[in-house]
């Protein structure tokens, strides 16, 4: 008993020395940099690691350091190694940047082994930089998605460490070129600066002659300055070391052989050769600082090598400063680089656009990437609208949703499934192919688990625990529950914050429906044959003859219940004869086929009566297969590289196969070739039209690769202007053959046009037109002259236009030839039944005025990012069952999104509310709007709130930026106008804001 209470004492003693973090002693952050000297060349050593998220091996294997038979890497050695290497010198330093590895290997862990860690951590001796879960790719991430992975690694760095957890400086040294809403991010989630390694040559070149290789990036046209400004800096050598530097056991750069005994004695020769090299890159440079990255892809498996080298480089480099050498070489940070460029306080020059697309030769566009593996990156877009569902009814269900009838549920699983899947070589589709059937699966895992958490908190919610099944399928008409049953309920789970209606389309045998609403009111519906071109992807998978197609409606933040049965006896619905059989039209919009091609020749927008030409087709790129007499590149899965500007049509003709006229829905039914065919659908009430396109698989047995796109002729003027959004936010101006930052010399006319649209694309009358109009008056504009054409997207592909009045958009790529980036193979996805992959998605297309353009789009494309959920219920629901539900008191203003509404702990939510409008693009919402926290919603009583930075890893009292100088000089901003009460919280255009509430 003694002998007990003795231990037990003990043990109390220990735990509280070893995890409390009272007595800590802190000197992290700036404070722990390293000393310099002002009168020298100081080059900072920068010992790191790049780890890829998954790319040639899968997330777990690189962590392992399995089938090292296709790539030699094991993070789990690297950290074990490096952790070793640095408790023998204080003076060493070591970042680390991707949290996914870093959790997985603090988990095994022993409570010593962390407590050196977090001593390391508190020194500042290891430093985390970027710390989100991965490094997301920018080209093909939706902002959404982006913030969340971001989110979860900072968190998972501020519970382990605290403050010295935080990283100060965003690190995306390999992403295949730089989106401003990127910057923007890394701003608002208070980062005080970003580097990265990939730019396009060209733009390289100029900045080292200009010394522009460190910028100021203004990253928003509507936040004010300095809110999404980011000092930014391009690192010399991409992210390697200088040539003849590195000192991996995967280098053979030779070691320093020190000993004048000793044969080949080399330590003049390896300094001399060092301090060329630094005086070469200081040149390029503004201040006496200069950075070195001391490392590369998992390098520092075995750090000794690495840390002994670089120990005798700083040793005897600096030995010459006693014979007058001015070069002083030190270990150091990112965030002690920048540290010290900004005690220099220089006037930085000012960056305004973007950096894509990203070119490394004259050939050699990466621009391919932005659409490979379009299935991947449909289910990538898909998993973040379930996952943002799965939060809200984590938070809506309360305890009752990770725990009730169904089981065992959790979103975590899902958010670090969608974490792994940001990475850059994650969603941009430049992996392996067994490595993109692992993204895919651990997206398919977490869903899994969140699926059980959404039949739980729908079954608190509504009062029902009959089971509840879910359709993966309804793309391709397969659902066995709707199509067998007589008599079901189907739920629709609204995540945004205002009412929204969408057309639902369910796989059914029967031949006619009842269709009632929550109300018990009936609702339109029809019955569609299941179009061929469905029967054909879906083969065996499903029998549905038909589609039930109606308009389902859910409140906002809220689920809403139909009631479907099939009545006997009836013939399926009969679609009318139309006037003239090549228009269908609503009371918004007309579109006229061309009778003699088939193919789409109008749209008129009924309301103002402008009328465009607009005629489209399917055409295919021949990828260089490398043979080209200009350049050896072949496209691959980074690469797009035509063989020629070509375009080669798959059909001059598209054979109409239906027009289905009915009440609600409006069908025509194209047929390209056997590989390529389209629906293009115009609902009753909708101002958009949409055209589902359907293409694979891609023919290559004539042993061409194929990029496959759809390209739009119209008559709008758009002077080689055209507009693309940057990571689902605010929108880019893009001008064919010109770059605003430098003089191109453009070497591929079609690829290096080519630009990453992630939820939407336009083009319109050019602003030089509209001058000229201004500046004439008496010259009429014509109509076409005040028109926008708009294409919503529903996964990130790549667009351009080529041709004035164009816009073509990249659907499927399917080539022959690995394009030597690395990855190895080329990128031909088999698909399920090994034939080539079959892709499908939609496409909206509106016509409006520019004034009224931004209204429709951004309300449509929030709506394509976040889609309804869909469950289904056999028989009768029971009389006590709610069948309708909002968690919101009332809709949210328009210009309000809900971006964020997650379960932080037991008693606090995490909400971001999002003014979705930039300055001046809306007449109406691009105003400061506010909402009050307090009668936010139905349920949940909001108990307090506090502010966060957008990364909720730091109080936004406690943020505090370093500020920096530039060009524009403009003056700092007076601090923003208070929310009149804690509880009333101002948006700004396209601000993001984002809270902590306590809630019951
Ligand atoms: C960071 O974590 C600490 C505990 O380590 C916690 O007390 C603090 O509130 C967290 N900060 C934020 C901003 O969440
Ligand atoms: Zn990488």
């Amino acid at each position: 008993m003694g002998l007990l209470r003795c231990c037990l004492l003990l043990l109390l003693y220990l735990s509280c020395v070893f995890c409390l973090p009272t007595g800590r002693n802190s000197i992290c952050g700036y404070k722990s940099c390293p000393a310099t000297i002002a009168s020298m060349l100081n080059v900072h050593l920068v010992p790191h690691t790049h780890d890829d998220v998954g790319w040639l091996k899968t997330v777990d294997q690189y962590f392992y350091g399995g089938r090292n038979n296709i790539q030699h890497a094991g993070v789990q050695y690297i950290l074990d190694s490096v952790i070793d290497q640095l408790q023998k010198d204080p003076a060493r330093r070591f970042i680390y940047v991707e949290t996914a590895f870093f959790y997985r290997w603090w988990k095994q862990q022993s409570q010593s082994t962390r407590r050196i860690v977090t001593q390391l951590v508190d020194e500042g001796r290891l430093e985390f930089i970027n710390g989100g879960w991965c490094m997301s790719d920018e080209a093909t991430t939706h902002y959404s998605a982006v913030i969340d992975q971001m989110t979860l690694g900072l968190r998972f760095l501020n519970d382990t460490f605290g403050e010295c957890g935080r990283p100060r400086v965003a690190w995306h040294i390999d992403p295949f070129g730089h989106a401003r809403e990127h910057a923007s991010i890394f701003a608002q989630m208070g980062y005080d600066g970003f580097f990265f390694g990939r730019l396009d040559y060209q733009d390289k070149s100029r900045r080292m002659k200009t010394k522009e290789m460190e910028m100021l990036w203004r990253a928003s046209e509507s936040l004010k300055p300095p809110l999404a400004d980011l000092f930014t800096g391009v690192l010399p050598n991409g992210y390697n070391p200088p040539e003849g530097f590195c000192w991996d056991q995967s280098c053979d750069d030779a070691p320093f052989q020190d000993d004048p005994d000793l044969e080949d004695y080399n330590v003049n020769e390896i300094v001399h050769k060092f301090l060329n090299a630094s005086h070469k890159q200081a040149a390029f440079y503004k201040t006496n600082h200069i950075i070195m990255t001391m490392g590369s892809d998992f390098q520092y498996e075995n750090a000794n090598l690495w840390y002994k080298n670089m120990d005798k480089l700083i040793k005897y480099v600096n030995a010459l400063q006693a014979k007058g050498s001015k070069v002083n070489v030190l270990y150091s940070t990112p965030s002690c680089y920048l540290q010290e460029l900004n005690q220099a306080n220089l006037t930085w020059p000012l960056k305004t656009d973007d950096f894509f697309p990203y070119a490394d030769d004259a050939h050699d566009f990466w621009t391919g990437y932005f659409t490979s593996r379009p299935a991947l990156k449909y289910y990538e877009r898909l998993s973040n609208s379930r996952l943002q569902t799965c939060n809200q009814l984590e938070v809506l269900g309360g305890s009752k949703s990770t725990s009730g009838p169904f089981g065992e549920g959790d979103s975590d699983t899902m958010r670090r499934a969608m974490g792994v899947a940001q990475h850059h070589d994650a969603v941009s589709g430049t992996e392996k192919q067994h490595v993109a059937n692992d993204y895919a699966r651990r997206l398919a895992t977490g869903w899994a688990h969140c699926e059980v958490l959404v039949s739980n908190s729908l079954a608190y919610l509504s009062g029902s625990a009959a089971p509840r099944v879910f359709c993966e399928n309804l793309n391709i008409s397969v659902c066995p529950l709707t199509e067998g049953s007589h008599k079901f309920s189907m739920n629709v789970y609204n995540p945004l914050g205002r009412t929204v209606r969408w057309p639902v389309r369910l796989p059914v045998n029967g031949s006619a429906y009842n269709v009632t609403d929550a109300n018990g009111k009936a609702v339109d519906c029809e019955v569609i044959a299941v179009s061929t071109s469905t029967q054909e992807v879906r083969r065996n998978r499903g029998y549905a003859k038909n589609e039930l197609v109606f308009q389902a409606q859910a409140p906002p933040l809220g689920y809403s219940t139909y009631i479907i049965s099939r009545v006997q006896g009836q013939p399926p619905s009969s679609s009318f004869k139309t006037k003239s059989p090549y228009v269908i039209q609503n009371k918004f919009l007309k579109v006229r086929f061309d009778p003699n091609t088939g193919l789409l020749s109008s749209l008129t927008n009924l309301e103002t009566q402008q009328t465009i030409r607009l005629t489209q087709n399917f055409y295919w790129y021949n990828a260089s297969a490398g043979n080209n007499k200009e350049s050896r590149q072949p496209s691959g899965a980074y690469i797009f590289r035509p063989n020629s500007s070509d375009l080669f049509i798959i059909s001059k003709t598209a054979g109409i196969e239906m027009i289905s006229v009915y009440n609600t829905v409006q069908e025509v039914t194209q047929r390209f070739s056997p590989w390529v065919s389209q629906v293009v659908r115009l609902y009753d009430d909708r101002k958009e039209l949409e055209l589902e396109w359907t293409v694979g698989p891609v023919p290559v047995a004539d042993g061409l690769g194929k990029e496959v796109i759809t390209r739009f002729d119209t008559d709008i003027k758009s002077t080689g202007y055209f507009y693309t959004d940057s990571n689902g936010r605010e929108v880019l101006e893009r001008r064919k053959d010109y770059r605003p930052t430098w003089d191109l010399k453009q070497t591929e006319p079609v690829a290096g046009n080519y630009y990453p649209i992630n939820s939407r694309a336009y083009i319109k009358a050019s602003s030089s037109q509209l001058l000229f109009i201004y500046l004439y008056p008496k010259f009429e504009a014509k109509q076409d002259e005040k028109c926008q054409l708009t294409f919503v997207t529903d996964r990130s592909q790549g667009a351009s236009s080529i041709d004035n009045g164009s816009m073509e958009i990249m659907l499927h790529r399917r080539l022959l030839y690995d394009d030597f980036r690395g990855v190895g193979e080329p990128l031909s996805e088999p698909g399920e039944f090994y034939q080539g992959l079959v892709a499908r998605g939609r496409l909206l297309l509106m016509l409006t005025s520019p004034d009224e353009a931004a209204d429709v789009h951004r309300p449509l494309a929030q709506g394509m990012v976040l889609q309804p959920l869909l469950s289904f219920q056999d028989g009768s629901p029971a009389a006590s069952m709610k069948l309708q539900f909002s968690g919101l008191q009332a809709a949210l203003p328009p210009a309000v999104h809900l971006l964020t509404l997650s379960q932080w702990d037991k008693e606090t939510v995490l909400i971001r509310l999002e003014h979705q409008y930039q300055a001046k693009e809306s007449k109406t919402h691009s105003q400061p709007v506010t909402v009050n926290l307090r009668k936010l919603f139905s349920t949940l009583e909001v108990l307090g709130a506090s502010e966060m930075s957008l990364g909720a890893n730091q109080w936004k009292e406690d943020m505090n930026r370093l500020n920096w100088k530039n060009e524009a000089n403009s003056k700092p901003l007076p601090p923003r106008a208070r929310d009149s009460s804690p509880w009333e919280v101002t948006l700004n255009p396209m601000e993001i804001r984002t809270f902590l509430l306590r809630v019951r």
